[in-house]
């Protein structure tokens, strides 16, 4: 298994020093993460819940509302509570995150909630754990799977379409996918969700410092490293780096790794669709059908996918 370790070491010896998303949410991550969902610059959170919530008997009742349902990077679950507020007992949920303790907590809290439900949580990577999913899905039912959040944006394009198919693998032959896109908008807009005006977004980027320094034995000072996220229009994508204040050489798991001054580690890509190169993927990667909503202000949609080939 690839270690969170193994991943900084290499992505720092990297020409554009960069280290994978997933790694923002251990437990303190997390946390910030569910700030920043209440920031009213993260249109994120409230364009989708204001689709979700409109649509939610809709999309149970496309998916059919006794099934498996099978979520990726699902965090607090409190998107997903609309949909299993309408899912029939005898029903499955799959939560798979990489955050373990969040996880294991909030199976707690739903099993409270939902005592009919049948909950198989995965803790680990999704990029790694697809493949075996259906393992934890009760073969009697069909499966839909649930990816909010634009969790799909943090992939590079090779890498969503590797997910997208299969996805539609674990969907099988009558499956669905609700997913959730965060569409192309102004600059402004885009880059007030990510440079929020109380720094919390700052503070998610920078604990990955904090986390490497905790669990790495590194030795970031904070003060030395600046938030920056900016829209990069020719690839539709925001990027998240932490940008060097100083040329400086840092210890991390027992080797020293030199930051010029303003060099930057690569933290995050968040993609923007527009929503027909998103409906285009989709089909490319084996899904056939599909409807979508955007929410008022037309900044998010939330689409459901059909496998079936009619
Ligand atoms: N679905 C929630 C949370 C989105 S934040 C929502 O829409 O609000 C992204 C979530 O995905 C986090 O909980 C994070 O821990 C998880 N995550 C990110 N990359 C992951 C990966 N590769 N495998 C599993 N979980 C991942
Ligand atoms: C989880 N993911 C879709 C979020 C995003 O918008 O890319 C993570 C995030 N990064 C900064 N703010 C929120």
């Amino acid at each position: 298994m690839v270690t969170f370790c193994d991943d900084v070491l290499a992505g720092l010896q990297l020409p554009q020093k960069s280290i994978p998303s997933k790694y923002f949410y251990d437990r303190r991550g997390s946390e910030l993460f569910e700030e920043i969902c209440n920031l009213k610059e993260y249109y994120i959170f409230s364009s989708e819940v204001e689709i979700l919530t409109a649509r939610a008997p809709e999309l149970t009742q496309v998916t059919g509302r006794k099934c498996n349902l099978i979520e990726l990077g699902s965090g607090s679950s409190v998107k997903t509570k609309f949909l299993l507020d309408q899912l029939e007992s005898g029903s499955a949920y799959v939560p798979v995150d990489v955050s373990q303790e969040l996880l294991e907590e909030v199976t707690r809290d739903l099993r409270l909630t939902y005592p009919e439900l049948k909950i198989h949580p995965v803790a680990g990577d999704f990029c790694s754990s697809l493949g075996h999913l259906a393992e934890a899905c009760d073969k009697r039912l069909g499966n839909a799977l649930f990816f909010p959040g634009s969790t799909i944006g943090n992939f590079n394009p090779d890498s969503a379409e590797d997910i997208l198919r299969r996805c539609r693998e674990l969907a099988g032959k009558n499956g669905f996918m609700i997913i959730g896109v965060d569409l192309v908008k102004t600059k402004s807009v885009l880059e007030a969700a990510y440079n929020d005006s109380r720094g919390v977004t700052a503070a998610f980027n920078l604990n990955l410092l904090t986390r490497m320094n905790e669990e790495l034995s590194a030795c970031f000072d904070l003060s030395t490293f600046q938030h920056s996220a900016f829209f990069n229009e020719k690839e539709s994508r925001i990027e998240m780096h932490l940008v060097s204040l100083n040329s400086q050489t840092i210890p991390i798991a027992g080797q020293q790794v030199h930051f010029d001054r303003d060099e930057t580690i690569h933290t995050e890509n968040s993609y923007k669709y527009r929503p027909e190169d998103f409906i285009k993927l989709a089909q490319k990667c084996g899904f056939s059908a599909h409807l979508g909503w955007t929410d008022s202000k037309g900044y998010f949609s939330v689409f459901i996918l059909s496998s079936s080939s009619e």
